[in-house]
């Protein structure tokens, strides 16, 4: 990964220099196999719960293709969070830290306040978090009112002052990592957003090329990424509308980025990790997509889920897939109003035959109607 991403800055102070960049995501990973491209899978608070990394990050016999999973985010207001709340958010932490088929996982800390922060990520690390990632991007206005997320765009210091408090409170071994959006109306502050971050000693900063005005609105600015990249020494993800190859590479293009982090675009392409490194061609197929929401379910019931729960769960993968997928948007239609779990998963282990046993099926069907 070294040849492909800028060196690291200065060490920041401090006896043991933190690990910096991406060749200390890669050392985290323990991923020989997966050498040059950084592709780490987004939070998404409500989605990527760890039943969903699992499910993820277990494909193709665990070749995923990704990097690097963030939990949804831990609230941190005026005190330090409970080791049960994290915990409960990033429950890999009793496995060493890494989802089943061996992929690190962040802890990811939303708040505005420098000393819980600081002491939530020392709980954090000392439950043996990979990493610390900083939510500054969240758009969400309870959360803005409350002084976290994207608020502290506003203040460039203030993403410094709370990287730094972080940075000092964790062993210098665990990447401390930053995620913004480009800024909180317009993106000209992104190039201050983005050393303030690495003043405060991130490791690596992921930018999701929207303001938080922008909401999810189109069109998401990957220029600005790139202005960002150019700016600091440590290396910058790109994230932000990544649904296909020829996406990233048109956002590497604009960026200059190598490193990405791909959120929705993993609902309706969970197979995008491994195509965006060449392991795989054409995007799953319905019934192997079908297969794939089994899969999720099942493991969100091994996690004694309440069932209300993993069916809100499951019709909001559908929902996001129906962005990209005309199977996934009529699945999404044809189940959004089922009260039941257990018709839903009925319904799409129909869908997950493949044609050719589906046919035979048919047939077989046909011949006892006889
Ligand atoms: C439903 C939803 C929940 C999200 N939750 C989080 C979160 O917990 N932490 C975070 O940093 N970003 C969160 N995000 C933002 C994503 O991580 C990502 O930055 C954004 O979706 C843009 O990337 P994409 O176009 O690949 O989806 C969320 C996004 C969505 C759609």
């Amino acid at each position: 990964m070294s040849h492909l991403l800028p060196g690291t800055s200065a060490p920041p102070r401090g006896a043991a220099p933190p690990r910096r960049g991406l060749e200390a995501a890669h050392e985290v990973a323990e991923r020989p196999d997966q050498p040059g491209l950084f592709l780490a899978l987004a939070p998404m608070d409500g989605v990527t719960d760890a039943a969903y990394r699992d499910a993820i990050t277990t494909q193709f016999e665990g070749r995923s293709g990704v990097s690097l999973c963030v939990s949804e985010f831990v609230r941190v207001v005026d005190r330090p969070v409970q080791p049960k709340v994290i915990l409960r958010h990033c429950p890999e932490l009793e496995h060493g830290g890494s989802t089943p088929s061996g992929v690190p996982v962040f802890v990811q800390l939303l708040g505005g306040d420098a000393a819980p922060m600081a002491e939530s990520a020392s709980i954090a690390a000392g439950l043996g978090a990979r990493g610390i990632d900083l939510n500054f991007g969240c758009p969400a206005k309870t959360v803005n009112r409350h002084d976290g997320g994207a608020t502290l765009l506003k203040t460039p210091t203030r993403v410094e002052v709370v990287t730094r408090a972080v940075r000092d409170a964790v062993p210098s071994q665990i990447p401390v990592t930053v995620k913004i959006r480009v800024g909180w109306d317009s993106p000209a502050p992104i190039v201050d957003l983005a050393r303030a971050s690495e003043q405060g000693g991130a490791s690596w900063l992921t930018i999701h090329g929207r303001t938080r005005a922008q909401l999810y609105r189109p069109p998401v600015d990957w220029e600005a990424i790139g202005r960002a990249a150019a700016a600091v020494g440590m290396p910058v993800v790109a994230n932000g509308d990544l649904f296909s190859p020829e996406a990233l590479r048109r956002c590497a293009a604009v960026s200059g980025c190598e490193s990405f982090m791909i959120g929705r675009g993993a609902m309706g392409r969970p197979d995008l990790f491994a195509a965006a490194r060449g392991w795989r061609g054409q995007p799953l197929r319905s019934f192997e997509i079908a297969r794939l929401l089994l899969a999720y379910v099942t493991r969100m019931r091994a996690q004694q889920m309440p069932t209300f729960n993993a069916l809100g769960r499951l019709k909001q993968w559908l929902r996001m897939g129906a962005m990209q997928r005309e199977d996934l948007a009529c699945w999404f239609e044809l189940y959004k109003r089922e009260r039941e779990l257990c018709d839903v998963i009925a319904a799409i282990a129909d869908h997950s035959r493949p044609p050719a046993s589906a046919a035979a099926s048919a047939s077989l069907g046909n011949a006892r109607a006889h």
